[in-house]
């Protein structure tokens, strides 16, 4: 990622996007009212308290750094600190699925399992699954959801492709956070549309982490199934289905930048 683009890609953004009043579409507008804008509910304090505790933990955990390609060893501390998800990201995951109410959610990289948590710990009801192709890290979480007990989330060790060619299960909410680069988004995004439930949402993150990102996503959204994309700078939400209008939405998130930091 290189700070100064992302930087003003997202001072770009912040001008150019809207709030809910800019947006006539009902859907949207109660989407960014009760959900992207609202300030509850957010993960439980065991979830946000039991990932800020990992910020101390200095266990080295082994295997496949999917970035660099080789294998690595990297403390679950600086896991903790450099690739889980911000506070306020995963409050919005955990509003997402909360407003949305899936009963199935597939997560392309799961990392220490801080997102999977946050999305899991709405209803117990809901079957989550991750993957993860990092084995010490998808064991460690795989512990950790069982120490905060959320038995209806499990992660998969498995590379992304490996798991999207094996299965057939389908999805109501599919999260893709990992390998955001160009030809491996468009990859993914062309196996996990087949995956999706009818009137399910795809969700990718970091749309502005690179160049080959921000081209993957404008030209997932000139896909012909694409109708509703809503760009909120860290996330890119979507919806698939067939003859329908395409409306595309810029829409100003956090709504206040206070919320980034607190
Ligand atoms: C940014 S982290 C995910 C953070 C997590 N969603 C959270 O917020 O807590 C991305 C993860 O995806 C995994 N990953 C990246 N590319 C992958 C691939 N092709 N197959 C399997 N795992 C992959 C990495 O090992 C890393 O742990």
């Amino acid at each position: 990622m290189n700070i100064y683009h992302t930087s003003w890609d997202f001072i770009r953004h912040r001008f150019s996007s809207k709030t809910r009043h800019g947006v006539h579409s009902p859907f949207v507008y109660e989407l960014i009212d009760q959900c992207i804008y609202a300030s509850d509910p957010m993960p439980t304090k065991a979830v946000i308290s039991f990932f800020e505790r990992l910020k101390q933990d200095s266990s080295p955990l082994k295997g496949m750094d999917y970035g660099k390609n080789v294998e690595t060893s990297v403390s679950v501390s600086l896991y903790a600190r450099r690739s889980a998800m911000p506070n306020f990201q995963v409050a919005l995951l955990h509003r997402l699925v909360h407003f949305l109410k899936p009963t199935s959610v597939l997560e392309l990289g799961s990392n220490l399992g801080k997102s999977l948590a946050a999305m899991a710990s709405v209803d117990n009801s809901i079957s989550i699954t991750g993957v993860e192709g990092n084995s010490d890290v998808a064991d460690f979480a795989n512990h950790s959801l069982e120490k905060l007990q959320l038995a209806n989330a499990k992660v998969y060790c498995a590379a992304f492709d490996q798991f999207l060619s094996e299965g057939n299960e389908t999805y109501d909410l599919i999260f893709l956070d990992g390998d955001h680069h160009y030809d491996p988004t468009m990859r993914y995004f062309k196996a996990i549309k087949e995956r999706l439930n009818v009137g399910g949402v795809i969700v990718l993150h970091d749309l502005y982490y690179s160049k080959g990102m921000k081209r993957a996503w404008a030209e997932i959204k000139k896909d012909r199934n694409v109708t509703i994309t809503i760009d909120l700078f860290f996330f890119g939400l979507l919806w698939i289905g067939k003859n329908q209008a395409k409306e595309s939405f810029s829409v100003k998130y956090p709504s206040s930048l206070f919320r980034i930091f607190f």
